[in-house]
């Protein structure tokens, strides 16, 4: 079966990189952005743009991250991350490439500097002018003290969550650091990611024409099933759960 055979690539791997997407995360009760009931069916992404320009959008799209709070804080990682975090600690995966926010990876053992997140951290804030990190604690009772989406104590410009928004510049170090381990691995797992968006889904592509074998695990097809070597269309905790050992 699929699964066998990916123990077998597993096993005979020397460098894995894993890249996941928003699939990993749903057995964690965090919703995908595609599938039925997911966050782009219900609500339309806010461009940065938008959010640098309007008031009424950064209002909105914090709104939406405090309906989101208990979802993020109750959130514990699934099996698929803690397969990830068995194989790290084996020392078969240097570091994990992530389009994900739920900061899930790094609460399953991968240090900062080993979880790349290519879309940043939805767990605490910035000003989008100097960097400032804040607290979501702070953003909230700002929020709920002026009625209104709060700007930076130090340059007055709006504070975001440190996430990347549509329209947003890709961060520089993560864009490199994934590109070194996807040309670096010789087995790249691309694990519950539709491969829609760019520049992020260009990395499995990269990794297969730097020799790495391909292997796609996720429910649904997705728009590179054709150049993987091995597809597994089946759930990730079922396929992962056998690699997470104790
Ligand atoms: P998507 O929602 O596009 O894709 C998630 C995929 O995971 C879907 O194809 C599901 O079928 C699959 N899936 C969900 N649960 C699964 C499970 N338990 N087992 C197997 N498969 C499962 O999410 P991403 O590809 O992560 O970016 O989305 C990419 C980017 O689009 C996100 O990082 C975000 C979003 O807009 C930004 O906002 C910039
Ligand atoms: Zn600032």
């Amino acid at each position: 079966s699929g699964v066998e055979r990916l123990g077998d690539m597993i096993a005979r791997a020397k460098t894995i990189v894993p890249f996941t997407g928003a699939g990993i995360s749903t057995e964690c009760g965090i919703p995908d952005f595609r599938s039925p009931g997911g966050i782009w069916t219900r609500n339309r992404p806010i461009q940065f743009e938008e959010f640098v320009a309007s008031q009424e959008a950064r209002d909105e799209s914090w709104r939406r991250r405090f309906a989101m709070e208990e979802v993020f804080a109750a959130a514990r990682p699934g099996r698929g991350h803690r397969a990830l975090a068995a194989l790290h600690r084996a020392g078969k995966i240097p570091a994990v490439i992530t389009q994900n926010i739920d900061n899930l990876h790094q609460a399953s053992g991968f240090a900062a500097d080993r979880g790349i997140e290519l879309h940043g951290n939805t767990t605490y804030a910035r000003c989008i002018g100097c960097g400032q990190v804040y607290q979501l604690d702070w953003v909230k009772r700002r929020f709920e003290a002026d009625g209104a989406a709060p700007n930076c104590t130090e340059c007055d410009e709006p504070v975001k969550t440190a996430t990347i928004s549509f329209g947003q510049a890709m961060p520089e170090d993560e864009m490199q650091r994934a590109t070194e381990l996807s040309q670096a691995c010789d087995l790249f797992i691309a694990i519950g990611s539709s491969l829609v968006v760019w520049p992020a889904a260009g990395f499995p592509m990269m990794a297969k024409n730097s020799g790495a074998r391909l292997v796609i695990i996720n429910r649904e097809p997705t728009e590179q099933d054709e150049i993987a070597d091995l597809v597994i269309h089946h759930d990730i905790g079922e396929a992962l759960g056998p690699f997470v050992g104790n």
